[in-house]
């Protein structure tokens, strides 16, 4: 049995960066090639043999419901024919993992998205995906990855890589020391530093495994950065109080709420896509 069951999928942001493609369609579901954002981080998930769904969603946000879900006109149409196997991946998907949803009804911050979680996570840990970074292990999934950390210390654990330091604005930036090749003991975490504020260059990425106390810091965490209840924050606090560790993942991050980044993972996949059908 894996160690940890549970992902939990924040997505209930308006993807302002992507309008007016995101007016009515969630920005989860653009896709890279004929594949959903959203359905790529539910692949990492089950590969860390994490199969119990959660997904924070919020209003205009149904087309995610459905893409889990058996569309039986669609397979009734394509049954039979050479069509059938551009649905044999999200069949598996709908077939091994089960799925369910709450609502944020403000958007208050990642931490409160995450808080809004919790009655579908229990007292458990859990993995954290942000679907608009999308990413490609090397050999096993960062999620995975992650996991293995977990198993060996069993405390929370996110995900960094190293950016320019006139991009750590964007981020929660950490300082720590190394406890293990990659793997960083966090002494400090930082929500969308100035760089002259910034305690390094190790920005966290979409991607955590937290502890179920998690929940409780939260609530008592007060809004940071832009007024919001950031995650960042409560992790710092999770970070003196017990111990954080941040993990240099193996592979490549795809920055897929920006337009460049998007282009790049399209361009990286339909690379990989050529050599396979093409
Ligand atoms: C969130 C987190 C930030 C993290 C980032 C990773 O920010 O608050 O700490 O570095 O995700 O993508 P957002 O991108 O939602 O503004």
């Amino acid at each position: 049995m894996p160690m940890i069951k549970k992902c939990l999928f924040p997505a209930a942001g308006y993807g302002t960066r992507f309008l007016p493609a995101t007016k009515a369609m969630p920005k989860e579901m653009l896709p890279i090639l004929n594949k959903p954002l959203i359905q790529y981080g539910v692949e990492e998930a089950m590969e860390a043999g994490m199969t119990n769904i959660g997904m924070v969603t919020g209003r205009g946000k149904r087309a995610l419901e459905d893409h889990f879900d058996v569309s039986y006109e669609l397979e009734h149409q394509i049954s039979g024919t050479s069509k059938e196997k551009y649905l044999a991946d999200i069949r598996k998907i709908i077939g091994e993992c089960t799925f369910s949803y709450t609502r944020q009804t403000e958007m208050k911050g990642l931490g409160h998205a995450i808080l809004t979680g919790e009655t579908l996570i229990g007292r458990e840990p859990f993995g954290v995906i942000l679907a608009d970074d999308l990413c490609v292990g090397d050999g096993l999934s960062v999620l995975a990855q992650m996991a293995r950390i977990y198993a060996k210390y069993r405390c929370s654990v996110v995900a960094i890589e190293e950016v320019p330091q006139d991009e750590v604005h964007k981020y929660g930036v950490i300082a720590g020391s190394e406890l293990e090749d990659g793997v960083y003991v966090v002494s400090n975490m930082v929500e969308k530093p100035a760089p002259e504020e910034a305690p390094s260059n190790l920005a966290i990425i979409g991607r955590y495994i937290l502890t179920p106390d998690i929940f409780d810091v939260i609530r008592a965490t007060p809004p940071g950065r832009n007024g919001e209840i950031q995650i960042t924050d409560a992790l710092q606090t999770q970070a003196v109080k017990n111990m954080v560790l941040a993990y240099r993942f193996k592979g490549k991050r795809f920055d897929c709420g920006s337009v460049e980044g998007f282009v790049e993972a399209i361009n990286h996949f339909y690379q990989h896509w050529k050599e396979v059908e093409g």
